[in-house]
């Protein structure tokens, strides 16, 4: 029986690809720092739980061991928890900004370092991270935020590469909007939420990200962007630069 850890399992894109994998018969392990949330997700899908901060490292290993020792094998680590706070830059506070960098990017890598002996030690095995489409692009409103989603990337691509001589395969799964309590982050200097940058915008499902996340578990490819959206503005950034900043800039002055 193949299996998969997931971070941030409680909720949202994590919590649809749990309830996905779980529906194809993998066995299922979440840590989530919202114990209530995860102890709910794991009793529906029978899972392991393992109460997770993913900035604290000295937890990693037991939280991963624990699920290993199980069922004797790790084919998946999705490193999926992640926040957002939303606002111009000098809105979104010194500590805010800290709080994204420390769970966005320390917790992936702590992730990945906790997960290598696992994943070299299951043959086909994959580490798949959770960036976001706000990694393509700069992302106003978003540029802590953005600017932690581009380091995932940077992270996927020298990890497929490296990794390579392990065995071991490295997705990015890149998300547009997802209907997602995330969609109702702020931050301490803004009434806004990123719910407002949604509109005229696509929102997409949080079954159609879970479909994505279980393409990259079951493909060779790195990226995986989720929703059309995300495909046309990867398009845009990269073959239009000056025309796609214009955009940006003309929509953020009103
Ligand atoms: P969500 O808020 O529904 O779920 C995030 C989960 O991560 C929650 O269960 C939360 O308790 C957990 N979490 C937060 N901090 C944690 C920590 N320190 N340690 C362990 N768990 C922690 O949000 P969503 O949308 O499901 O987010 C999942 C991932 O998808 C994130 O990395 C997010 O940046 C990314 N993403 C989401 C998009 C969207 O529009 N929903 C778009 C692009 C990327």
């Amino acid at each position: 029986m193949r299996s998969i850890f997931i971070t941030g399992g409680a909720s949202g894109i994590g919590l649809a690809a749990a309830r996905r994998f779980a529906r194809e018969g993998w066995t299922i392990g979440i840590g989530d720092i919202d114990e209530t949330g995860m102890r709910r997700a794991a009793s529906e899908l029978s899972a392991y739980a393992a109460p997770l901060d993913v900035r604290d490292r000295g937890r990693w290993g037991p939280a991963l061991d624990g699920f290993v020792a199980q069922i004797g094998r790790l084919d998946v680590l999705l490193n999926n928890a992640g926040i957002a706070r939303y606002g111009m830059f000098e809105e979104v506070s010194p500590a805010e900004a800290d709080l994204q960098v420390d769970i966005n990017v320390k917790g992936v890598i702590n992730g990945a370092y906790a997960a290598l002996p696992h994943l070299k030690a299951t043959a086909g095995s994959r580490l798949i991270n959770v960036a976001s489409c706000a990694g393509l692009f700069g992302s106003p409103g978003l540029a802590v935020y953005s600017a932690t989603k581009f380091a995932v990337r940077g992270l996927s691509e020298a990890l497929d590469v490296e990794f390579a001589r392990h065995g071991i395969g490295v997705a990015c799964v890149m998300p547009w909007f997802v209907e997602t309590p995330i969609l109702d982050s702020g931050s301490a200097g803004t009434n806004r939420t990123i719910r407002d940058a949604t509109a005229g915008q696509p929102v997409y499902s949080v079954d159609e990200a879970a479909e994505v996340i279980w393409q990259a578990a079951h493909g060779r490819e790195r990226d995986y962007i989720v929703g059309k959206a995300g495909r046309q503005v990867r398009f845009a950034s990269k073959w239009m630069p000056e025309r796609f900043r214009r955009r940006l800039k003309a929509a953020v002055m009103g």
